[in-house]
């Protein structure tokens, strides 16, 4: 396609503009051989705030984080013997792993999504890790395309989707392979296949000749982000609250309740600032012994929906 404002073909230029962009937060979308990804500074907050705000997703799905090399995976996550063998086979390219958090990662909480493990994958065209080892930081990039829409594959799907809402869209041509990466949760004993993709669980088996298990409910493959309560803090918690009870925490949004909140989500009432605070507030929250959290409403609209999902969520009953 044509150069346009903010569609640039991929050069040594662009992608060092598109780094700098990264790393003050803004919006940049890159190819990979999978599908054209939606980025920002995966250690941001409110950059990776503006992920969901974009693409309007109606709730916060954990993001895959990506990473130039091998080294830079081995500092956000702890990988086991068997996911250490399988990156060294199947990377760069599209499979994403999902491995347990590092204790210090610097991985924002929304990114996420609130779990303790992270969804990693090094991206196999050279412009994605180029982008990636010029930003020096790792990138979150779901697929660059309105939430319920079709996943784009080359750089004017994007710009027709999303082109208003992204500082800078990299054009490295069509993706190779047009689907979204192979997801796999990997213990050292076993690997689950969370989403089907690039790579079959055919491919994994004769690999590592280890059993596949299906991530199955109901007959439908679920990942963590659709099912109802998958992150909570472990103190109950309660909704469209106006005032605290004893020994419970209140997490305010909006003016108005300063004298007895505990904190807020945005004392603006801003639902991006709101979305950034969300996680990170609840793991912090959790680790101080109430016996419940209140939250005041949030509006059910913009990033508000994704938000109440979320916090309904973490109210739900748990088994
Ligand atoms: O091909 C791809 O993977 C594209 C390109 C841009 O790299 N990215 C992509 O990202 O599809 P995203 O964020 O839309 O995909 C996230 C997938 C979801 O199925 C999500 O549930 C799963 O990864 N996931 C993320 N973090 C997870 C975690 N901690 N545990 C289990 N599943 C996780
Ligand atoms: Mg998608």
């Amino acid at each position: 396609m044509s150069e346009t404002q903010n569609v640039k073909q991929v050069s040594p230029s662009a992608i060092a503009q598109a780094a700098k962009l990264l790393r003050a937060g803004a919006l940049v979308s890159f190819a990979t051989e999978t599908v054209y990804g939606l980025g920002a500074d995966a250690t941001n907050d409110v950059a990776v705030a503006s992920i969901f705000e974009a693409k309007g997703r109606p709730s916060f799905n954990p993001l895959i984080v990506h990473v130039p090399d091998l080294e830079a995976a081995q500092k956000l996550v702890e990988f086991n013997p068997l996911a250490l063998k399988i990156a060294t086979k199947f990377w760069p390219g599209p499979l994403t792993m999902v491995l347990p958090r590092r204790d210090k990662s610097p991985i924002s909480r929304l990114a996420s999504a609130g779990l303790d493990t992270l969804a990693i994958r090094i991206p196999g065209n050279n412009s994605a890790r180029e982008l990636l080892q010029a930003c020096q930081c790792p990138v979150a990039a779901p697929s660059a395309n309105p939430s319920g829409q079709i996943s784009p594959t080359t750089a004017a799907h994007v710009a027709r989707g999303l082109g208003g809402k992204v500082s800078l869209i990299l054009d490295d041509g069509p993706c190779d392979i047009g689907v979204e990466s192979t997801v796999i949760a990997v213990t050292s004993t076993s690997i689950t296949l969370l989403r089907p993709g690039g790579i079959t669980a055919d491919d994994l088996h004769r690999f590592t000749n280890i059993a596949i298990s299906p991530a199955k409910e109901d007959g439908k493959i679920t990942s963590p982000g659709m099912l109802l309560s998958h992150y909570a803090p472990s103190c109950s918690v309660r909704l469209n609250a106006s005032d605290a009870n004893s020994n419970e925490a209140f997490i305010g949004f909006g003016p108005g309740s300063e004298t007895f909140e505990t904190a807020t989500l945005s004392r603006a009432g801003d639902l991006k600032e709101a979305t950034a605070n969300l996680f990170a507030l609840l793991h912090e929250l959790d680790q101080k012994n109430y016996v419940s959290i209140a939250i005041a409403p949030i509006p059910m609209e913009g990033l508000g929906i994704a938000i109440n999902d979320r916090l309904k969520r973490a109210a739900a009953p748990r088994n």
